[in-house]
């Protein structure tokens, strides 16, 4: 089984579906730490009732960012992690700490990439006037939400919906979707090589197979 790491900022729902799914036997994996970047968000209490050791790695005043992930990647090393899992967790990580772990470390997004990266990705979906949105696993490379994409899943955008509509809709599929690669990458079938995500050693189209 790997040993598998979840940074998280909040909620911890995308969590929640890992620690099922390892529960359940579905990923060939371990939760073997929970680290947050805030206090008292509900997925520090998700980790805990999982049985999961849930830790706070807050940024102290005028840390850079280089120091602030220098103490991250001692928390993860020292805990001998296999891959990193990004659920939620709503900072930016420096090129050095990407590249330590790189092909060992995804991303869930909340939209279509490469459309709208960064923040508020609903509303922008809603005033585009988009037919469709949706979320992606990705690796996670220097470029922000700019790795290479393993999976997307779509949602259709209902007349009258609002970014919380939207929102939900996302989520629930987001909840399908990231166990299944966190599942793939436990069983050795995923790799990234020359920034390209690959499945069973073959370069992933984008939108593959959910
Ligand atoms: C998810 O929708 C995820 O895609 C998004 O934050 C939410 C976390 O929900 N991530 C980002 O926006 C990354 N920039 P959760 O805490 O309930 O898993």
């Amino acid at each position: 089984a790997i040993r598998i790491a979840v940074l998280i900022s909040g909620n911890g729902s995308n969590l929640q579906a890992i620690l099922d799914a390892c529960q359940a036997g579905e990923i060939n994996g371990e939760v073997v730490a929970v680290v947050s970047n805030k206090a008292d968000v509900y997925g520090l209490t998700r980790a805990e009732e999982a049985g999961v050791p849930a830790l706070v790695v807050a940024p102290q005043a005028g840390e850079s960012r280089e120091d602030y992930d220098a103490r991250l990647d001692a928390e993860l090393s020292q805990l001998n992690v296999d891959l990193v899992v990004l659920a939620g967790f709503m900072r930016i990580l420096s090129e050095g700490f990407v590249n330590r772990f790189a092909g060992r470390m995804l991303n869930i997004h909340p939209s279509l990439l490469p459309k709208y990266t960064g923040l508020n990705t609903h509303q922008r979906a809603l005033d585009a006037g988009d037919e469709e949105h949706g979320c992606s696993v990705h690796f996670v490379t220097p470029e922000l939400d700019g790795g290479p994409v393993i999976l997307q899943a779509k949602v259709p955008v209902f007349e009258g919906d609002d970014a919380d509509d939207l929102a939900e809709r996302v989520h629930t599929q987001e909840h399908r979707i990231y166990p299944l690669v966190v599942k793939w990458f436990a069983q050795g079938r995923l790799t990234m090589t020359d920034g390209k995500a690959l499945f069973n050693g073959e370069v992933l189209p984008v939108a593959g197979y959910a």
